[in-house]
C-alpha cells in the first residue's frame, strides 16, 4: 500500500486545475477520489468559503483520500474549505449533491494504482492474486464467481464488448475448459495458452483485454459513466464546469458522443474540440498518463 501511494501520481493535474476554473468559495465535486491528488489540488485551491464533495465506492481508497485530505486540511487552518466523503458509486451523485448547486465536476474514471498494485485486489494479470476485480469490496460478483460460472456464451460476448478481444470466443472456451480457474495468474497462463503467442508483444494483448472485459463488466462501468454524464448538467450551475479523464475507447466514445448530444442541445459548451492528452514529459515521468484522455465542457444557462 505504502509503494502504491509514493507511486501515484494524478494525471494531467495542471490542465485538470484549469478546466475546472477553480475559484475560492466555489464548490467541486471529486466523483474518483482515489488516492486525492487531485482531489487535494482542488483543496488548497478553494479558501475558507470554499466546498470539496468526494466520492469513491472503494472503502479503502475512500480512507487513504480522507486521511490525506485531512491533514490537508489541518495544514491550513482556518483557511480549510468544508469537506463531504461518500463511499459510493458516483451513479448515486443526485441523491448527495444539490440541483445546480456545483461549480465543477471532475471524473478520473478507471482503476487507480492502489487498485493495481495490490495484488489481492485481483485488478492485475502482472501479479498473482484473488480473483477479485471489484472496485467496491462489500458488494457484487467476484472475478472468481464470473469467470467460474458464467456460461461460456457470456464470457465469450463479455470478453468481445467489453474487452474488444476477436478471438473472444477461443479465449472463452479455453477459460470454461480450464475451470476452476484460482487465481489471476491462472487465468493469465490459461488466456495466453488459447492464443498463438505474439513474437514481439511483451504481453500478449488477449490478457489485458481479457482482464479490462472482466473488470468493466463486474463493476459495471459503462453504466457508471452514463449515469454520471446524464446527471451532471442538472448539478452544475450555469458556467459549471464537467471535467472527465477516460483511459480506453470504450469510455471515451460514451464521453464524446453525451457532450456532443449536450452541445447539440444546448446545454454543454465543449472546452476542447480534441481530447486533451499527456505531453512527452509526463509519459515519462508517470507511465500509466499515456491512455489518459481529457474532456472539459462548459455549463450553459439553457434549462434542463
Ligand atoms: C483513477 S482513480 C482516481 C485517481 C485520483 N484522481 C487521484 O488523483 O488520486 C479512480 C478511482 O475512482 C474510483 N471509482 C471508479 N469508478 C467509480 C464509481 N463508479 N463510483 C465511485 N468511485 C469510482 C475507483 O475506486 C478509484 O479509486
Amino acid at each position: 500500500m505504502t509503494q502504491a501511494k509514493a507511486r501515484h501520481v494524478p494525471v494531467l493535474f495542471d490542465v485538470v486545475m484549469d478546466f475546472l476554473g477553480l475559484r475560492p468559495g466555489g464548490t467541486y465535486v471529486d466523483c474518483t477520489l482515489g488516492l486525492a491528488g487531485h482531489a487535494e489540488g482542488i483543496l488548497r485551491r478553494l479558501g475558507p468559503e470554499g466546498r470539496l464533495i468526494g466520492f469513491d465506492r472503494d472503502p479503502e481508497a475512500l480512507d487513504l483520500a480522507r486521511g490525506r485530505l485531512e491533514t490537508v486540511r489541518e495544514e491550513l487552518g482556518s483557511q480549510a474549505p468544508q469537506v463531504e466523503f461518500f463511499g459510493e458509486a458516483f451513479s448515486h451523485i443526485a441523491e448527495h449533491v444539490g440541483k445546480g448547486s456545483v461549480d465543477g465536476l471532475l471524473a478520473d474514471f478507471g482503476v487507480s494504482s492502489l487498485q493495481i498494485d495490490e495484488a489481492r485486489r485481483g485488478f492485475s494479470f502482472q501479479a498473482d492474486g484473488n480473483l477479485d476485480m471489484r472496485m467496491d469490496t462489500r458488494s457484487g460478483p467476484t472475478a472468481y464467481r464470473v469467470v467460474n460460472e458464467m456460461s461460456e456464451r457470456e464470457l465469450a460476448n463479455l470478453i468481445y464488448e467489453y474487452g474488444e478481444e476477436r478471438r473472444s470466443r477461443t479465449v472463452a472456451r479455453a477459460i470454461v475448459r480450464g475451470r476452476p480457474v484460482t487465481s489471476t495468474a491462472h487465468l493469465a497462463r490459461i488466456v495466453a495458452s488459447a492464443v498463438p503467442p505474439m513474437k514481439f508483444a511483451p504481453v500478449q494483448p488477449a490478457i489485458p483485454r481479457t482482464f479490462q472485459a472482466l473488470r468493466i463488466y463486474i463493476n459495471r462501468e459503462l453504466d457508471e459513466i452514463r449515469a454520471l454524464l446524464e446527471a451532471a448538467p442538472g448539478l452544475l450551475k450555469p458556467s459549471g464546469r464537467l471535467v472527465v479523464i477516460c483511459f480506453h475507447s470504450l469510455e471515451d466514445r460514451i464521453a464524446k458522443d453525451s457532450f456532443r448530444e449536450g452541445a447539440r442541445q444546448g446545454i454543454w459548451k465543449i472546452l476542447t474540440r480534441k481530447p486533451v492528452t499527456a505531453g512527452e514529459e509526463e509519459i515519462n515521468r508517470n507511465p500509466r498518463s499515456r491512455s489518459a484522455k481529457l474532456r472539459a465542457a462548459e455549463r450553459t444557462a439553457t434549462s434542463l
